[in-house]
Formats: structure tokens, C-alpha cells, sequence
């Protein structure tokens, strides 16, 4: 998805934009189109060709409302425009598609296992992973910084749930093909072919790791989780396999996309990569403006409960409303100057692991990857020169890139280091 500052025209016609549009993330660009809602139509209805519809929220603390009332806006019939108009099978047997108390149950001691607390040990881990993801650098040609870092979370997630190195790359395909099903790199076929098959194959992937935990649980996330207890109770297999999947899910299809949107930025405000060179004390607010810049998650969608009254719209219970963070993270009544990258900027609370209830429980996990990444790459890497043109992934949920091709002036230190951490662990599977 393109980010651009958004000029505020009035020529934005609501009525020939289709946000759940895979493609007008490929080619289009959103930011204007969120703008003018902003101003102009906070809460807005959008009735698909085949008369689905659904609301539309724009505004920073209407997003926040919507995520953080479980109560008004349910979980329970999907999160994701994907499903809009159907059931999700996943509901109330998911964290992420249940609300409480269904939800704290699962939550709780979920959210134990990925604390900053628990992660810690891992941290050394992580940067042998950074070090030898950056291994291509070393020869001076061209990196896919995009390519590389859809692997970059199953080194962590993929590690941290005990998930076999051979399977990452197709793990990584298949979580991508989920919510980019019509995209040219991972459509399979048309209509929904792709997405009930990268779900048919993630599901049969995670039943056979759930069936291998109970004979050996080993010290990983899959094994806690076939361990653990909910309201006094063991998970089910279909309970199991749902947030398996929903777990690898949410950091493969966002984390990449955070790294990538991050660089392209730093590329573009050259002075902002100077500063971070200058200051690596930088690295936690700039972490967290590469987080509210890139905003990985697009969207993410809640079911009336009962009838209200929305900012004057009158919303029935039962419809659709969709939170679209990545226009919340540039809402100009929240953030001063929300179209300028700073890496310093504060306050700095931006939406993008969301609100509430279900604030994304990797946070942690995906800080501390974020971090330990960019303390790596910030100081190993004079000057990235862009080197082939950025591709833009089709999806309405991931903000993502697909391509961000390279070349970079590595310190000689840095290229010290990686070469050692290559030599000892060989590069990161590809
Ligand atoms: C930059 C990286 C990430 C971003 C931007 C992100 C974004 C989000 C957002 C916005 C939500 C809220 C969903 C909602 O309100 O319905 C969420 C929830 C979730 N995320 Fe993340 N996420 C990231 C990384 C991760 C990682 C690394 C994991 C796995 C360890 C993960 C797993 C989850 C899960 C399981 C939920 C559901 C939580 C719940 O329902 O209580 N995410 N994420």
C-alpha cells in the first residue's frame, strides 16, 4: 500500500471507492480517500455490487471506540472483511473472534507466555537471526529487504512455537496467500479458491503439530497451549488449531510490513536515517513511529450488538463496522504533522496493535524482533540506495510491501559480525 501525504481535494467521489477492493492497495492509494472521510464522513456506509455493506470508522477515537466497547461491537462473527456476510467458523473458539468472557479466558494465560517478561531469553536469538537474514548484504548486490522480511517472523514466531525451520518458507506463503488471495504472487485460483486453500493447509499443518505436542510438548508455544487451561478446562483440537493459526497469523502477515514500510521511509527522509545513526537511544520512538507510519494492520472489523446512534449515523445491530487504523495512525486531531516520519515524535500513541480487549497480545514479541532488529540494522548500514522499483501487496487487511529491492553500504564492523554469525548458524533458510 502506497503511503502518501494526503491532499485534501475535493474531487474524492466515496462512491467509486471500494475499500474491501484487494487491488486498490496494489495500485491505488488510500491515505486521500481516508482523509476526505475523516472530514467528511466519519462514519460511512459502503454497499458492495453484491449488496453486502458495511460502516466505515475513519477517526482516531471513533477506531478507538469501536475496538474497546466488546460490548456494542462483537469479535464473534469475524474480524476480518473477508468474512463479511458469512459466519466464522473460528467464533468464540479463537482469541481473536471471541469476546469476554470467552476471550480473557483464552487470553490470560496467553498473554503470560508472550510478556516482554518471558520473551526476554529469546533476545540473543533473535539477533543471530538479524545477522544472518542480512547475510546477501555482504556481497554488495542487490537485497529484497520485502522478500527477506516475510521470512523475518517465522525465525521468531516459528522458533518461539517450536515450528521446524523447513517449514517456514511455505508457512510464510500460505499465511500471506490468507490475506492476499488475489494477489499475482499467491493467487491459485479465482474467487475464494486460494483463501479456503491456504486456510485447508494451514488448519491440516497445525492439527499435525497439535497431535505431535500431545505426544511430546517440548518447551514451545504449541505445546503450552495444548497444556494449558481456559476457565478450568483443556482447549479442543478445533480450539487448538484456530489459535495455532491465529497466532502465526498475526505476526506473519504485519511484522514484515512494519520492517519494509520502516526502510522506505528512512530511504525517503535520509536526515531521519542520519539521526538514528547519530542516536541509537532512538530506536524505541522511532520503532514506534516506523510502527503508526507503516500501520501493517489495515483494518479490523466488529458486528453491531444491538441498534445505535454513530456520530448521526443510525446503525442496526447486526451490521458491519470496520475500524480502518491505518486512516486512525494519521488522524491530524491526534498526531501534529501526521504526514511527517519523525523518529522522535511524542506523544506517540498510535493504533496500530490496536485497542482495548484485544490489543495485540505479540506486541511484546514484535517490539522486542523490532528492536533487536533495527539496533542491528541501523548502525551496520551507511546508506540503502533503492534499486528497482517498490511493489505494493493486494490485500485490504496488510499495509504491505511486497518488493523493496536494495543495495547498501555496510559498515565494516557490521559486515564483520555478519559474516561470523553466517559462518557459525549459515544464513537464514530461504
Ligand atoms: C508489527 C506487528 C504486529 C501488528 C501491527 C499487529 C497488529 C494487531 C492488531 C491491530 C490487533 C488487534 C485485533 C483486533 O482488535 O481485533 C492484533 C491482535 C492480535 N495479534 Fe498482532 N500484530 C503484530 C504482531 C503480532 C505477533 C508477533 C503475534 C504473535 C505472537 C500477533 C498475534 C496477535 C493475536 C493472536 C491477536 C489477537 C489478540 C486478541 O484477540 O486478544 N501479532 N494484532
Amino acid at each position: 500500500m502506497r503511503i502518501t501525504a494526503a491532499c485534501h481535494g475535493p474531487e474524492c467521489d466515496l462512491g467509486a471507492v471500494d475499500l474491501s477492493d484487494h487491488d486498490f492497495y496494489a495500485t491505488g492509494d488510500p491515505h486521500p480517500v481516508w482523509a476526505h472521510m475523516r472530514r467528511h464522513a466519519p462514519v460511512h456506509l459502503s454497499t458492495l455490487p453484491d449488496g453486502r455493506s458495511f460502516w466505515s470508522v475513519t477517526r482516531y477515537h471513533d477506531v478507538d471506540a469501536v475496538l474497546r466497547d466488546h460490548t456494542r461491537f462483537t469479535s464473534s462473527k469475524g474480524t476480518l472483511l473477508s468474512v463479511l456476510g458469512g459466519t466464522d467458523p473460528a467464533g468464540n473458539k479463537m482469541m481473536a473472534a471471541s469476546d469476554p468472557p470467552v476471550h480473557t479466558a483464552l487470553r490470560k494465560p496467553m498473554s503470560k507466555v508472550l510478556s516482554h517478561r518471558a520473551l526476554q531469553p529469546h533476545n540473543p536469538q533473535v539477533r543471530r537471526v538479524v545477522h544472518r537474514m542480512l547475510a546477501p548484504l555482504l556481497d554488495g548486490g542487490v537485497w529484497d529487504i520485502a522478500e527477506a522480511g516475510a521470512r523475518f517472523p517465522m525465525a521468531f514466531t516459528g522458533t518461539l512455537m517450536g515450528l521446524p525451520e523447513e517449514d517456514w518458507e511455505q508457512l510464510a506463503r500460505l499465511t500471506t496467500a490468507a490475506i492476499a488471495p488475489q494477489d499475482a504472487g499467491y493467487r491459485r485460483s479465482e474467487g475464494h479458491g486460494t483463501l479456503a486453500a491456504a486456510h485447508h493447509e494451514l488448519f491440516a499443518y497445525f492439527s499435525g503439530q497439535v497431535r505431535r505436542r500431545r505426544r511430546d510438548p517440548g518447551d514451545n508455544l504449541v505445546g503450552f497451549l495444548v497444556g494449558m487451561e481456559a476457565d478450568g478446562r483443556a482447549l479442543r483440537h478445533d480450539e487448538l488449531v484456530y489459535n495455532c493459526y491465529s497466532l502465526l497469523l498475526g505476526a506473519n502477515v504485519t511484522t514484515p510490513h512494519a520492517v519494509a514500510a520502516t526502510v522506505l521511509a528512512l530511504i525517503e527522509n535520509p536526515r531521519e536515517w542520519d539521526r538514528w545513526r547519530a542516536g541509537l537511544s532512538l530506536t524505541s520512538t522511532a520503532v514506534e513511529e516506523g510502527l503508526r507510519w507503516s500501520s501493517p494492520a489495515n483494518h479490523f472489523m466488529r458486528h453491531a450488538t444491538r441498534d445505535m446512534v454513530l456520530r448521526g449515523q443510525p446503525i442496526q445491530e447486526g451490521d458491519a463496522v470496520v475500524a480502518w487504523l491505518g486512516s486512525a495512525n494519521r488522524d491530524e486531531e491526534v498526531f501534529a504533522d501526521p504526514y511527517r516520519f519523525d523518529i522522535a515524535r511524542s506523544p506517540n500513541r498510535h493504533v496500530a496493535f490496536g485497542f482495548g480487549p484485544h490489543y495485540c497480545v505479540g506486541a511484546p514479541l514484535a517490539r522486542i524482533a523490532l528492536g533487536a532488529l533495527f539496533r542491528v540494522l541501523v548502525p551496520a548500514v551507511e546508506r540503502f540506495t533503492l534499486a528497482g522499483p517498490v511493489e505494493h501487496l493486494a490485500s485490504n487487511f496488510a499495509a504491505g510491501i511486497k518488493s523493496l529491492p536494495l543495495t547498501a553500504r555496510l559498515s565494516p564492523e557490521a559486515a564483520r559480525a555478519i559474516g561470523a554469525a553466517v559462518a557459525e548458524d549459515g544464513p537464514v533458510i530461504v
